[in-house]
């Protein structure tokens, strides 16, 4: 049977780094209290001239060379996001005439923090029923965009990034053992959109608008649902959560990581963790954190992954890859 089959991962980030004393002086907030309740150091800005395509491009061009790819292989682009550059064109349009990849697929998946996940599987429809030889699927964000930066509750907590994997038919077998998907779970709570959501849009207040959140009801949320979702995407693919070799779990919060981690009863060692340094890049942020664990050595060829994240909707979802 066809598989999708991860053959590149890249990662992007802006060069401004904005540290939690750098936030201190702007709303009141401190470097400890940010650290105790998010685990959050410091995190990426792009400069006010860098579009979210421009980090999706420098993303996109490290999976192509990862992968021994170039932009005229590509046939399919699909860039989570929710900072587009404009309102239409797709951002992955756009980033398919910065790349100079030829007339093919593309377009954008919006499902704010769980875009990545939604964007892979959507993905995986197109390369294993054949549609596409070589895919980019590329979760990239401007999030300090959306900041209120009067609102210590959520300023602190957001960075900008992009990363991006390519994506390839591969021949399996049917088993555990293939490389590839395996398997996925995503949801949908419409009812919660009061929790987490942006003030603004083309059809409302004709304004962008800026990100409001009730983090404490988002924290309760998260760590259960997120759990149910990631039991089921392990039955989805067969195997057990005890199988995973690596835990890349969306950056949204140290302590959500952990939660998740603990009830599922993953060891420590086995989550990747870049919030420390990244803060949350909404749709960025797995792909980010999966580029770091493959440029340090600990994720290779053949390990079995498992990914998760939850956010704006509210959305949440997690999948399985043999990578
Ligand atoms: N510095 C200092 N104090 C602050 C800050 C800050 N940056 N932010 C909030 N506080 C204060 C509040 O004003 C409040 O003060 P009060 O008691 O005087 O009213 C106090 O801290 C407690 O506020 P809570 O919101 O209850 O604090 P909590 O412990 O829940 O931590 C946090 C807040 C970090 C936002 C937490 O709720 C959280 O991480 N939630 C999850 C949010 C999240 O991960 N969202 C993203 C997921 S979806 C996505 O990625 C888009």
């Amino acid at each position: 049977m066809l598989r999708s089959v991860v053959t590149g991962v890249g990662a992007f980030l802006p060069e401004t780094v904005v540290t939690n004393e750098d936030l201190a002086k702007i709303v009141d907030t401190s470097h400890d209290w940010i650290v105790e309740r998010t685990g959050i150091h410091r995190r990426h800005r792009a400069s006010e001239d860098q579009a979210v395509s421009d980090l999706a491009v420098e993303a996109a061009k490290k999976a192509l060379a990862a992968a021994g790819r170039t932009p005229a292989d590509v046939d399919l682009i699909i860039v989570a996001t929710t900072t587009a550059d404009l309102t239409f064109p797709a951002t992955a349009a756009i980033v398919q005439r910065k790349l100079g990849c030829p007339v093919g697929i593309a377009f954008d998946v919006q499902a704010v923090c769980s875009g990545f996940v939604y964007a892979l599987t959507v993905a995986d429809g197109f390369v294993a029923r054949g549609h596409s030889k070589c895919c980019l699927v590329i979760g990239a964000e401007t999030m300090t965009r959306l900041m209120d930066w009067s609102d210590r509750g959520t300023c602190v907590l957001f960075g900008d990034g992009a990363g991006a994997v390519i994506l390839e038919p591969g021949e399996g077998e049917g088993t555990v053992h293939d490389r590839g998907l395996l398997g996925f779970a995503l949801r949908c709570d419409g009812t919660k959109q009061d929790l987490l959501y942006v003030d603004g849009g083309p059809s409302t207040t004709g304004t962008v608008g800026k990100l409001r959140m009730q983090g404490n009801q988002v924290f309760r949320h998260a760590v259960v649902n997120i759990s149910e979702a990631v039991v089921s995407a392990a039955k989805a693919a067969g195997v057990e959560v005890s199988d995973i070799d690596w835990f890349i779990p969306h950056q949204a919060n140290q302590r959500i990581l952990a939660g998740v981690a603990n009830r599922l009863g993953i060891d420590e060692h086995k989550v990747i963790q870049t919030v420390g340094e990244h803060a949350n890049t909404s749709a960025a942020s797995i792909p980010l954190a999966w580029a770091e664990g493959v440029s340090d050595g600990r994720v290779k060829k053949g390990d079995l992954l498992l990914l998760e994240a939850m956010g704006g909707g509210l959305t949440w979802g997690a999948c399985v890859i043999r990578l």
